[in-house]
């Protein structure tokens, strides 16, 4: 039994999980909180944000947690400034290309992105510039697109293929207009 299981540290508490479980869980497990974003437990694993970077000792760069395995030793550190600050500017990248709505949003108080924000204390636009200008898509009587407040978590896109079972949608185009789509022939 004992063989399926990985000693490790993060933030100096000693943890043991097993074998195969992601330095996230290994720090949710040891009740060390660690931000997420475009992670869905089971569903979308993909490391595609980056919220979850964490240090490992002896490595270079930062290590993307909700992917990144457990291994025998490890020291981990989720909280250092390094750490802050690259979340800080992921954050700042990633609202710098979003609308800024929020006191008429609806998802205002329930809002992921917005709570990290307010969390990592992202008050100004860092990055002006350019900006992705989607069309807001109402002709559903049902649901309302707007993807000038996509993230590209692509957790839609996950939930799709791994839940639903279908796989209609994905990201399609590039840089600024990117955005989640069916399928299209170019
Ligand atoms: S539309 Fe999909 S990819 Fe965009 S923020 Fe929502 S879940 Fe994420
Ligand atoms: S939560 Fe780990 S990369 Fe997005």
């Amino acid at each position: 039994m004992e063989e399926n299981l990985v000693t490790l540290t993060i933030d100096g508490v000693e943890v043991k999980t097993k074998k195969g479980t992601t330095i996230l869980e290994a720090a949710k497990q040891a009740g060390i909180d660690i931000p997420t974003l475009c992670f869905l437990k089971d569903i979308n694993e993909v490391g595609d944000c980056r919220m979850c970077i964490v240090e490992v000792e002896g490595r270079n760069g930062f290590a993307t947690s909700c992917i990144q395995t457990v291994e025998e030793g490890m020291v981990v550190h989720t909280h250092t400034p390094n750490v802050l600050e690259a979340r800080h500017v992921i954050l700042d990248l990633i609202i710098s290309n979003h609308s800024k709505d929020c006191l008429t949003c609806t998802r205002s108080g329930n809002c992921e992105l917005q709570a990290l924000a307010t969390k990592f204390n992202v008050l100004n636009v860092e990055f002006p510039g350019e900006m992705s200008k989607h069309k807001i898509d109402d002709l559903s009587p049902s649901i309302v697109r707007d993807f000038n407040k996509c993230i590209l978590c692509r957790r839609c896109v996950a939930a799709c293929k791994n839940v639903q079972k279908i796989g209609a949608i994905d990201c399609i185009n590039r840089g600024f207009e990117s955005c989640i789509s069916t399928y299209r022939r170019s």
